[in-house]
């Protein structure tokens, strides 16, 4: 039998088109060499944390160049030019943290939940699947429990939308939900905000940034119950603003439809919580992804959604009297 040929341990590879096609000025061997510089101790053969370089004439796209594809990740970004190849060696292979501005393509990109997947998968190659899911440390050193965990993962892969809560009496429940919208839009998927308790006529800064897009923003509140002069007032127009939610939630138009301190609705005793569970069991489309957020989410919500994130509040500026700052607070 043939002897199979040894190869030295790797954490990445990177593909580097040196094709004319996609990058008239053909600057791809000048990245691969300057790569190899930045690179320092990662270039070593005998470190195993070695990441491995090739050109390659072509990578089969001829446009957007120069490119440079990184892998087990599947992370291809386009344009590089000198910074940002440094930022790709410092803050991607040398940190783990992909320069996602950079990035047009994932080949195995989460996100695209409408993907159809085999139902079983048990016979796909461990090492190829779920790979942009983890960072290559993850994805290369992976013990008997990791691979199990990834099956695991595949295993329950549907197209399924997710259901998450931001809850608890820290700051940061909007404003993380803001981030995952960001996130959203830049992949080019719709977005819906209901905002329940938010002036219907308030200019928040993020939200026009956000608006601008492709965010579909609806406030629908008279500002903070607390100062409302008339709550029936207030009630009435939270419980329009469910309305709304409920269209727009129904209506195929969204990939992700956030609920903005929507649990105060069921706090506050306007809207029965076991009504709005079953509402939404029966009415949200399987694959659309939800966020609710809000200070003191009922149980039951928490029991409904995937992934529940509790804001602990340690310290805060307000309480040593410093007022609410534009660009930090809204
Ligand atoms: S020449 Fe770069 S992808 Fe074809």
């Amino acid at each position: 039998m043939t002897k199979a040929p040894t190869m030295r341990p790797f954490t990445r590879h990177v593909l580097v088109c040196t094709g004319s096609s996609c990058d008239p000025d053909a600057r791809g061997q000048q990245l691969f060499s300057k790569m190899g510089d930045l690179l320092g101790d990662l270039r070593k053969l005998r470190n195993p944390c070695r990441v491995k370089r090739s050109t390659i004439p072509c990578l089969g796209i001829c446009t957007g160049g120069p490119i440079i594809a990184v892998y087990p990740e599947g992370i291809w970004y386009h344009h590089v030019d000198d910074a940002l190849l440094e930022r790709i060696v410092e803050e991607h292979l040398k940190n783990d943290t992909p320069v996602e501005d950079a990035i047009f393509y994932l080949t195995r990109d989460p996100m695209l939940a409408n993907c159809e997947q085999p139902e079983d998968t048990t016979t796909l190659p461990d090492e190829t699947d779920d790979a942009a899911t983890v960072t290559a440390t993850e994805g290369i050193q992976q013990t008997d429990e990791d691979r199990e965990k990834r099956r695991e993962i595949r295993r329950n892969r549907t197209k399924r939308g997710l259901v998450l809560v931001n809850t608890g009496d820290g700051k940061g429940k909007t404003t993380a939900s803001l981030g995952v919208i960001l996130r959203m839009l830049g992949r080019k998927k719709r977005v819906a905000l209901v905002q329940f308790l938010k002036h219907e006529s308030g200019q928040w800064g993020e939200i026009r940034g956000l608006a601008q897009l492709g965010l579909d923003a609806t406030k629908t509140g008279d500002g903070w119950t607390w100062t409302s002069k008339d709550l029936d007032e207030s009630q009435s127009k939270a419980l329009h603003g469910w309305e709304i939610a409920k269209e727009k939630i129904t209506s195929g138009d969204f990939d992700l439809v956030v609920l903005d301190e929507f649990t105060y609705l069921m706090d506050f005793g306007w809207l029965d919580t076991m009504e709005v569970l079953n509402w939404l069991e029966e009415h949200k489309p399987e694959e659309l992804n939800l966020i609710i957020t809000g200070r003191n989410a009922p149980q039951e919500i928490i029991d409904y959604a995937d992934t529940v994130t509790s804001m602990t509040k340690l310290k805060h500026a307000y309480d040593a009297g410093i007022p609410a700052r534009a660009g930090i607070e809204f």
